[in-house]
């Protein structure tokens, strides 16, 4: 059975994609590559280029390679950002995402597995379950809660089972070193963090100490990505093996403030580098920790939940990076249609 991953050259769908390799599945990819990188998607997946809203090409896609499965990852993924630009979040996230699933459904595809956020809830000083109420802060907790919907809604209308994942803080790369978060324009607290440990970044801000939290810091759940990847593995053959539509929180029910992490990026790199404070940033919650007890339900066990372990592989892949003298001075690191990969961005399923 083959499945169809949109935005899998990025970098959650791009591990993804090596888990579903390692697997044994087989994989296209649908990206724009707006984001994401032709190097991330190894042989033998194969990379169609295009939208994942355009809806006679994933018809096409669909209906000639057979597919029943489809993994949506293809997004915009930043706070931030989606307070400069909720159109274009709105646009990605939620038409696109009713697009898509206009094709799956003329197209009889039986399971969904759907990329959420741990951005659909509001801040909590206790760990989070599923069945809280969504009540999103930003532009793109909403963009993504409005997708989860339609989702569920078509599910319910149609033979269309969805797994719907709640992502909370990703971060990390593959521990055999075949892929990494590679943006030049990274806002995430590790990469950033990290960036600077090597002197990519003068300096890096921590923005608001003032958080009704144990020491004034914004905590977060940080999951590495292969864990993460992992879990979609296991979502997608709960689904192929006729289990009901779920919705799941995917992180370790361990917060940690956002001093800690530097620190923890201070001891893992050997490093010290400058963090000056700055006011908040629009749209970060206080506190949002996982209750993971459903995924671990369904026997998720995680192998990277040490967060040294998320930094250091991270850190390992900034290193790869560098090497591979994608610094931010190398238009070639974002480039679209960048051919080079970084050395070790390879799929070798025996490394
Ligand atoms: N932070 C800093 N300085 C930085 C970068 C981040 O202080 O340079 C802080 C943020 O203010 C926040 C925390 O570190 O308090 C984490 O920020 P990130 O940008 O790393 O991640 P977010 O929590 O904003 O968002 C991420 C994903 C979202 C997802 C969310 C779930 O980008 O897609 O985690 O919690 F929804």
């Amino acid at each position: 059975m083959t499945c169809l991953v949109t935005g899998g050259a990025g970098y959650i769908g791009g591990h993804t994609v090596l888990a579903l390799l390692d697997a044994g599945h087989q994989v296209i990819v649908l990206d724009d590559l707006s984001t994401g990188f032709r190097w991330s998607v190894p042989d033998p997946a194969r990379l169609i280029v295009g939208d994942a809203g355009d809806l006679d090409l994933v018809c096409r896609v669909v209906r000639t390679n057979k597919i029943t499965s489809i993994l949506h990852f293809a997004a915009k993924t930043v706070v931030p950002d989606s307070f400069r630009d909720p159109l274009g979040y709105y646009l990605t996230n939620a038409v696109k995402t009713q697009t898509l699933l206009a094709a799956a459904v003329s197209e009889n595809v039986r399971n969904l597995i759907f990329s959420s956020t741990a951005a659909v809830y509001e801040s909590s000083e206790s760990l989070v379950s599923e069945d809280q109420k969504a009540d999103p802060e930003s532009p793109y907790g909403r963009s993504k809660y409005m997708a989860e919907c339609m989702i569920k809604d078509v599910g319910a209308a149609y033979n269309m089972r969805y797994g719907i994942l709640r992502y909370f803080n990703v971060a990390g790369a593959d521990p055999k070193g075949r892929n990494g978060q590679s943006t030049k324009t990274a806002t995430h607290l590790i990469k950033v963090a990290l960036e600077t440990a090597l002197g990519k970044r003068p300096c890096m801000e921590i923005f608001g100490n003032d958080y009704p939290t144990p020491d004034g810091f914004a905590v977060r759940d940080y999951i590495h990505v292969a864990d993460l990847a992992n879990a979609h593995v296991l979502a997608l053959s709960r689904l192929q093996g006729g289990a009901e539509s779920f919705t799941v929180n995917c992180g370790y029910s361990r917060g940690y403030s956002v001093r800690e992490v530097v620190d923890v990026v201070k001891a893992v790199t050997e490093i010290d580098f400058e963090v000056r404070l700055a006011p908040r940033r629009a749209g970060d919650l206080a506190s949002v920790v996982a209750n993971s007890d459903r995924l671990r339900s369904f026997g998720w066990r995680p192998r990277y939940d040490e967060l040294s372990t998320i930094v250091r592989h991270a850190y390992q892949w900034e290193l790869e990076l560098a090497r591979a003298s994608r610094l931010p001075d190398s238009d070639s690191v974002n480039t679209p249609d960048a051919t080079d990969r970084p050395v070790g961005g390879s799929y070798n399923r025996t490394m």
